[in-house]
């Protein structure tokens, strides 16, 4: 009589989260998400739409920007993960787009926050990389550094990541001011004032 050979519904799934070896043993069901924000307790990743449409759950991946609620955790299996928990100690420049963010007045509700920064420090390793973006004039001769980077190129890139109070234009504020290396926000030794967005744009 034939027996149907059984499947493990589970996976023992080896990852560096945040600096720190885990190996959780996984539902292959499971998404990279709800692993790291019910069985590891990291929430600051946030579930928005859960379908891959608003951003808030991007974290950092070997490095790059993804969307973790459209990846099964156990495709993650040897990688590197960094969420908004890990981001400062983990990714140069991270501490300082956070205080841009806070000295910027970059949120509201604060939801979608974790998921820009960990966007944003992506897509400035992206144009580290000399990754052009859709807003790039010329795809052959864009900005192959991220000083360079325009505000439009940043809403461009930061476009994935829906802000449902509205904090863009404060947003592409704080992430400009990191690309560009500009003084702090807010800092009265450099006497540049916390002004928001002059442009009127909402992005
Ligand atoms: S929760 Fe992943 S994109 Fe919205
Ligand atoms: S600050 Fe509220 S959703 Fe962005």
């Amino acid at each position: 009589m034939y027996e149907r050979p059984t499947m493990s519904r589970t996976t023992t799934v080896p990852l560096v989260v945040n600096g720190e070896q885990c190996e959780p043993e996984v539902d292959n069901r499971r998404t990279l998400l709800d692993l790291l924000r019910t069985s590891l307790g990291l929430t600051g990743t946030k579930k928005g739409c859960d379908h891959g449409q608003c951003g808030a759950c991007t974290v950092l991946v070997d490095g790059e920007r993804q969307l973790s609620c459209l990846r099964l955790a156990v495709t993650a299996a040897g990688s590197r993960i960094t969420t908004i928990e890990g981001v400062a100690d983990e990714v140069p420049g991270a501490r300082r787009l956070q205080d841009e963010f806070v000295a910027r007045d970059a949120l509201q509700c604060g939801y979608c926050t974790p998921g820009q920064i960990c966007s944003a420090l992506g897509a400035l390793t992206e144009a580290d990389r000399g990754w052009p973006s859709h807003a790039s004039a010329n795809p052959a001769t864009h900005p192959r550094d991220r000083g360079d980077l325009t505000r439009d190129e940043l809403r461009e890139r930061l476009s994935g990541n829906l802000c449902r109070c509205g904090a863009y234009p404060r947003i592409v504020d704080a992430v400009h001011a990191v690309a560009a290396g500009s003084p702090e926000a807010g800092n009265p030794q450099t006497g540049n004032p916390q002004t928001g967005n002059q442009d009127g744009a909402h992005r």
